[in-house]
């Protein structure tokens, strides 16, 4: 890994054994984009890069003394610009706007001056990767001006070392005298010099989070966005362009992930010369930032990946990022508790006795964690009031949550509780107090949603208030983890506490509230395992994993539609974070009936846990549940820290299949999807992946899926690979992987245990 820096022709090469990404200082001054992708050597010029045009009706540039460039075709619109501005002839859309006093939104950012370091300096105030060694990285930041405004700007560029990794944020600095206004400041801008990709994002609603979506660029843009106040259901803060021949298994990849949980956008356009913008970062509508004379920006960070191993290549590059340099604390590299939450299986309709008979059973088969979810506070008896008063109510709960973490951590687990932070019923005493500490807009209606409103986090003594009652039960309580919810999207977005000229900022300014929470808690109890939520996955992004290792993915729990949606969530983050309950049936999203195995083998992959009474389950099921407990406790550390291969679409196939090696490649987990069944099928195979081609290893079915472990197949691992795993071989004959005795043929899952033969 290094950072080549070529002064006299202008050119910052970052490079490590994967990628190049060449920047050079344009004739102008300005930063362009020369070449992003596989390594290639370092030279002293690329000037042939360039490729100035002289076009017809193009706007050409002039350098700082107002002369025209030496040669017509140095136009704006023509070149490949690192951080394109707006007004100076290049009609792409911009990464940043900024409006000055005069009204003029017209910039031109020029290079000053560059500094190299090891490592990967923090962003204040929002989360971002790190690095643990200095080693692990270099940063390059471009420091460029605004002459005519003061405005500087450094552009943040981190390359890690150990695979097509950088990292990018824009920073501003109002250095001049003039009040400025950035309407506009993206995290990343990316000019492409050709537009042969496929584009993918991952989109769906609530209870249908993160269907991978893919179509071909065409010229004009396509675009993916939040204005929600969080990251969203509807689409995640992530995007890919892929060759189309890319694949799973090989291909060159890039992807695009914001490291931000509020409102974002994504975009691509193709030009008129066929030329690609990337650029992503929070999203401009709404949003402005006032900067006076001496105040400062941070964008959110953009981190890219490059690779030509492929989508499954670009997953675990994100994911071993991600889990390691993103996510931090004590938890990080801890395989994760098996919990037993109560909200599908009580909702609001509990007592401090119901909860404990159902925290025993679980303690019976195995579980760890007890989650008290939502209904315990205030007068929250139903989802109308209560929000906001974060103190036990003492009619169903009568030793309060002190009395109660203590009875579950005597049973033998440890206890967990819900919070919603950032909102308030307005029939609440919290509400009743502070009328005004909620967002909206005076003299206009108020929305509501789920019969709630959303704090004012923009503001230190809202976060301060809600940290205060937090802190008082977290502190006296037996509590190992916390469940934080965030249930209604961001309307009316104003904040009493914010002039008219800053109110742009206040959606922003909301987030680095949140985060600001996230990061005290954090800090006063590192024990305590923290897993976001959103109603679900609404706020399933890089933001939330700095601070909360693992996310609820969704909640929708029907095994299926799990199945779609973690395989989707795969794309950018990794199994450690995928929050995962086996629920009941029929499935209270679905209606569909699914077998207990095919839930779990779902769960399995994630964090694992039950969100149902398993008192109301048969002695047999409970037998079933806690040998499913078992072996989840048994192979969790290989699934949650393991590299995870997609194998099968199940957005693609009526079969469905993914695995996890362990890192040794010792040991692997086989997971297939069967959704409907059919009479009288072929043979299957199921291609493997990850496997050490030269190794041997015995083939399993484990007897919690009606296996039995003494039969077992030797194959090697080029043979699983190549050839595929032939499931009635393992199974003894059986013709289809899926016909499995007194199993319905709907709905199936099968498992398989590959272990290396010494
Ligand atoms: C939405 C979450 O996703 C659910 O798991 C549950 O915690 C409810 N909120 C409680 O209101």
């Amino acid at each position: 890994m290094n950072i080549a820096v070529h002064e006299t022709k202008g050119i910052f090469h970052l490079y490590n054994d994967k990628i190049s990404y060449l920047i050079g200082i344009l004739p102008d001054g300005q930063a362009g984009n020369l070449y992003y992708g596989k390594r290639i050597h370092d030279r002293e010029e690329y000037d042939y890069l360039l490729e100035p045009a002289r076009r017809s009706h193009s706007v050409y540039m002039s350098d700082e003394s107002g002369n025209e460039l030496e040669s017509r075709g140095f136009s704006a619109e023509n070149l490949r610009m690192e951080y394109g501005v707006f007004g100076n002839g290049d009609f792409r859309e911009p990464a940043v706007m900024v409006r000055h006093e005069d009204g003029s939104r017209v910039s031109c950012f020029r290079y000053r001056s560059y500094k190299i370091m090891d490592g990967k300096p923090e962003l204040e105030g929002l989360p971002s990767t790190y690095t643990e060694d200095e080693g692990e990285a270099m940063t390059l930041q471009l420091f460029l001006e605004d002459a005519v405004a003061g405005l500087e700007l450094v552009l943040n560029y981190t390359i890690f070392a150990a695979e097509g990794i950088i990292a990018r944020s824009a920073f501003f600095r109002n250095k001049g005298t003039e009040t400025l206004v950035l309407e506009r400041a993206m995290s990343m801008c990316l000019d492409l010099p050709d537009p042969e990709y496929e584009w993918i994002q991952l989109s769906g609603s609530w209870a249908r989070e993160r269907h991978p979506v893919t179509r071909p660029l065409a010229p004009g843009a396509v675009s993916i966005e939040s204005l929600r106040g969080h990251s969203s259901h509807q689409q995640n803060p992530f995007i890919v362009l892929k060759r189309p021949t890319a694949d799973e298994k090989q291909g060159e990849v890039m992807g695009f992930s914001l490291v931000y949980s509020g409102n974002f956008l994504a975009r691509a356009e193709e030009d008129c010369y066929e030329a690609v913008r990337v650029m992503m970062g929070i999203h401009p509508d709404g949003f402005s930032w006032k900067l006076e004379a001496g105040e400062s920006f941070q964008t959110p960070e953009a981190v890219m990946v490059w690779t030509d191993r492929g989508l499954g290549g670009m997953s675990r590059i994100y994911h071993d990022l991600y889990r390691s340099r993103l996510a931090r604390g004590y938890w990080r590299d801890r395989p994760r508790p098996i919990l037993c939450n109560n909200w599908e299986a009580t909702y609001f309709d509990f007592n401090e006795e119901k909860l404990l008979q159902i925290a025993a059973k679980a303690r019976d088969c195995g579980v760890e964690l007890f989650v008290l979810d939502d209904g315990w506070f205030g007068a929250r008896r139903s989802d109308h009031a209560g929000l906001g008063d974060w103190y036990a109510n003492r009619d169903i709960l009568p030793g309060g949550i002190k009395g109660l973490s203590e009875k579950v951590e005597a049973l033998g687990m440890k206890f967990g509780l819900w919070f919603e932070p950032e909102m308030v019923n307005p029939d609440s005493d919290l509400y009743r107090a502070h009328p005004d500490w909620v967002l909206s807009v005076p003299g206009r209606p108020r929305s509501l949603s789920r019969h709630q409103c959303i704090l004012d986090f923009s503001r230190p003594e809202v976060v301060d208030h809600i940290h205060d009652m937090m802190y008082k039960i977290l502190k006296e309580s037996k509590i190992s983890y916390i469940k934080w919810d965030m249930n209604r999207s961001m309307s009316e977005c104003w904040s009493a506490a914010l002039p008219a000229d800053r109110q742009g900022e206040t959606a922003h300014r909301y987030i680095l509230g949140v985060y600001d929470l996230y990061r005290r808690l954090t800090a006063e109890f590192p024990m305590v395992l923290f897993e976001s939520c959103a109603g679900g996955g609404a706020r399933f992004d890089p933001g939330m994993l700095a601070y909360a290792p693992q996310a609820w993915c969704s909640d929708d729990t029907d095994a299926m539609e799990r199945v779609k949606i973690q395989y989707g969530t795969s794309y950018c983050y990794p199994i450690s974070s995928i929050g995962s309950h086996v629920s009941a049936v029929p499935n209270h999203q679905t209606g569909r009936i699914t077998p207990l195995a095919t839930r779990a083998a779902a769960a399995f992959f994630g964090t694992y846990g039950y969100e149902l009474d398993l008192n109301r389950l048969s002695p047999e099921e409970q037998e079933q549940v806690s040998a499913f407990t078992a072996f989840m406790k048994q192979h969790r550390e290989m699934i949650q820290f393991g590299d995870f291969y997609r194998l099968r679409s199940p957005f693609e196939y009526n079969e469905s299949g993914w695995m996890t090696v362990s890192k040794d490649k010792k040991t692997a987990l086989v997971a297939g999807f069967r959704e409907l069944g059919r009479p009288n099928q072929g043979f299957r195979r199921l291609k493997l992946d990850g496997l050490d081609p030269d190794r041997t290893y015995r083939v399993t079915v484990p007897a919690c899926f009606g296996g039995d472990e003494s039969q077992y197949v030797v194959r090697t691992g080029d043979e699983l690979m190549q050839i595929g795993l032939i499931t009635s071989d393992v199974l003894s004959g059986r013709i289809d992987m899926w016909e499995q005795m007194g199993q319905p043929a709907d709905f199936n899952a099968r498992i398989f245990v590959l272990e290396e033969m010494a």
